[in-house]
């Protein structure tokens, strides 16, 4: 979480470091600062509680302007939001620093300086960074060695970006456990947490190692790895244009999100299914090996990502006849994890930065799995640089903290895993390949039909705005999926929602059942059907107000307390998932733009979670 941005150039570079913030917002939004510095004059530092709009209003009420400057969102920690724990932090001399992550060892480290004499004017982790590299900026006399000698002594995760009044030219930028990326243009450079930030400015970039620091000065940019030893690291050029990552027409990045998905899908399919075929050199050189020895399959991830591998597990049991788990990375990573032979570590992750993936994945790496294969929408990330195989989902940024097209090109990603896999364990022949695959590829066209819903869906969400409660219920692949709908409605409209394996209703949750009670079901015309109509009839019997998304041939019908949805007809079992997930989404955000909720950046939350 938090973003940081910093640039070094010879003209203003307020605006660049505040556009980049904003487009950073997502990764936090309670506090941001900035401080800049011109050759011979001293830090400017603001800071200010709320968003990036808060700052600009205290910069526009005194303004300034710098050749060299850091700009820093956060999401809270350690200490409360306000503009003393807002970043920059600053030490003696002009030091002034911006963190992303967590530092461990900060009590050590604070009790040590409070007796060398320095004072603290914050409660974050991160104000001992900067009085260390004071303290060895004293002895060195060199900004570089000081952050070198620093980091080595800090424990836990962190992106840096420092500058010094004594060396006015010069950024000095740090990685380990999250990312820092390095935008480098004619005469100027810049640092920010993620491309997106600086594509205004330039789409030339260069990614930092776990360990690395780097000098960063207007005409040259010098990376050294974690022994200090000079190193090169690949520039590359992004794809992405400045627009991609921005709202348009839209009222908020989630409607753009959701209206982005069949073509988000068909980029996610496109190249990778030819003919009627799945070309499984798709997920990187060695996968087919690695598919055709794998014997089961272990799946960690968190949050939505986790949905979606909740998803895949029926299909890789069903389709493939293997053997498969799924774990939420944050209790993965504690476990003493036994591994049957021969099984493939799949991780899932919109961002590829989750702290808990991560680990996970680290952990992973020595626990004896055959291989990992990240299934990812960030290309630069550390899960995908982590991992042995990697499929991309191609759903393009995702500013929207609630997660939609990251969730179905995920969901499509490992449908194509599962094929891949099916083939080459030779539970798929090729007739059942070809079909497969063409289900897959209707998706994107399921996909837009579903979204013409929306009138109907915005209507249904009235019925929503002023209940504290809901209930959602699926069954088999779909119970995921209701699992989905309930975090969305929750994370962005505030409304307490909990999902049901509709199964398990009567075990327990029915007693929450009364007319009070919405409960949203999702009902594709599959084989566990009968079951489902089950389950409705006894909410309908304790007074429950049912909200049905159904196939038009399900044959449930609208009766007093029971509000039936038409879905596409003929959606198989395989495109489900996709399919249903659409109208979650829509019912959450028209329900929470009724509310006046703050959709794209709901309360608490930050879209990348690289903290623990
Ligand atoms: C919810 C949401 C989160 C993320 C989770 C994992 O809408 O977006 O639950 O899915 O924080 O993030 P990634 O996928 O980046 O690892």
């Amino acid at each position: 979480m938090c973003g940081i941005v910093a640039a070094v150039s010879s003209r203003d570079i307020l605006p660049v470091l505040i556009e980049g913030l904003k487009r950073l917002e997502y990764r936090g939004y309670d506090s941001a600062g900035v401080a800049t510095l011109t050759r011979g004059s001293p830090v400017r530092r603001v800071r200010a509680v709320g968003k990036v709009a808060a700052l600009q209003a205290a910069i526009s009420a005194d303004p300034f302007v710098g050749t060299i400057g850091i700009a820093h969102t956060r999401w809270a920690t350690h200490g409360v939001p306000s503009e003393r724990n807002a970043h920059p932090h600053v030490s003696q001399d002009g030091i002034a620093l911006v963190h992303n992550g967590i530092i461990e060892n900060h009590d050590a480290l604070r009790a040590e300086l409070l007796q060398s004499g320095y004072v603290f004017t914050s409660e974050t982790d991160t104000e001992v960074i900067a009085h260390r590299i004071h303290q060895h900026l004293l002895v060195t006399r060199d900004l570089l060695a000081a952050v070198q000698l620093t980091v080595r002594e800090l424990h836990g995760a962190y992106a840096l970006a420092v500058l010094t009044e004594a060396e006015p030219d010069t950024l000095v930028v740090a990685r380990s456990g999250c990312p820092v990326v390095i935008g480098l243009s004619d005469g100027e450079n810049f640092v920010a947490s993620d491309v997106s930030a600086l594509l205004p400015v330039t789409k030339q970039f260069m990614y930092l190692d776990e360990g690395d620091v780097a000098a960063v000065h207007k005409n040259s940019v010098v990376i050294y790895d974690s022994a200090g030893k000079p190193v090169l690291r690949k520039t590359h050029q992004s794809a992405l244009s400045a627009e991609s990552a921005e709202k348009g027409d839209y009222a908020h990045y989630m409607l753009k999100e959701i209206h982005e998905q069949p073509r988000a899908i068909a980029q996610t399919l496109e190249e990778r299914v030819v003919g009627a075929r799945l070309l499984e050199a798709a997920f990187g050189p060695g996968a087919i090996e690695m598919l055709q020895r794998t014997e089961a399959v272990q799946i960690v991830a968190c949050g939505t990502s986790w949905h979606a591998g909740s998803v895949a597990r029926y299909f890789i049991e069903q389709v493939c006849r293997l053997p498969c788990w799924i774990d939420i990375a944050s209790e993965f990573r504690y476990r003493d994890p036994v591994v049957p032979k021969n099984t493939l570590f799949v991780t899932i992750s919109q961002s590829g930065e989750t702290a808990d993936t991560l680990a996970a994945l680290r952990l992973a790496k020595s626990a004896g799995y055959l291989a990992s294969l990240a299934i990812c929408n960030v290309p630069e990330s550390s899960l995908v640089r982590e991992s042995d195989l990697v499929m991309l989902t191609r759903a393009g940024p995702e500013i929207g903290v609630a997660s939609t097209k990251a969730f179905t090109t995920q969901l499509a990603a490992l449908n194509m895993l599962v094929i891949a896999l099916g083939k080459q364990r030779g539970a798929i022949d090729q007739t059942r390949e070809r079909h497969l695959v063409e289900r897959l590829i209707e998706i994107p066209r399921l996909v837009e039909e579903t979204l013409k819903l929306e009138p109907v869906i915005r209507e249904l969400a009235k019925r929503f705005v002023d209940k504290r409660h809901a209930l959602f219920l699926g069954r088999g692949a779909l119970s995921p999926i209701a699992m989905e709908g309930a975090l969305k409605l929750k994370e962005i409209t505030y409304i307490h929602a909990e999902a049901y394996a509709a199964g398990e209703l009567k075990h327990g949750p029915l007693a929450l059942v009364d007319a009070d009670m919405p409960v949203v079901t999702v009902a594709p015309n599959n084989d566990l059907l009968e079951k489902l109509k089950s389950n409705l009839q006894e909410v309908r019997a304790r007074g429950g107000e049912l909200y049905v998304f159904a196939d038009p041939e399900s044959g449930i019908v609208e009766s007093d307390g029971v509000t039936v949805i038409q879905m596409p007809k003929h959606v198989s079992y395989f495109q489900a998932p996709i399919v249903y997930t659409i109208p979650l989404q829509l019912l959450a955000y028209h329900v929470a733009v009724m509310r006046d909720t703050d959709v794209d950046q709901p309360r608490n939350l930050a879209k990348s979670v690289t903290v623990e």
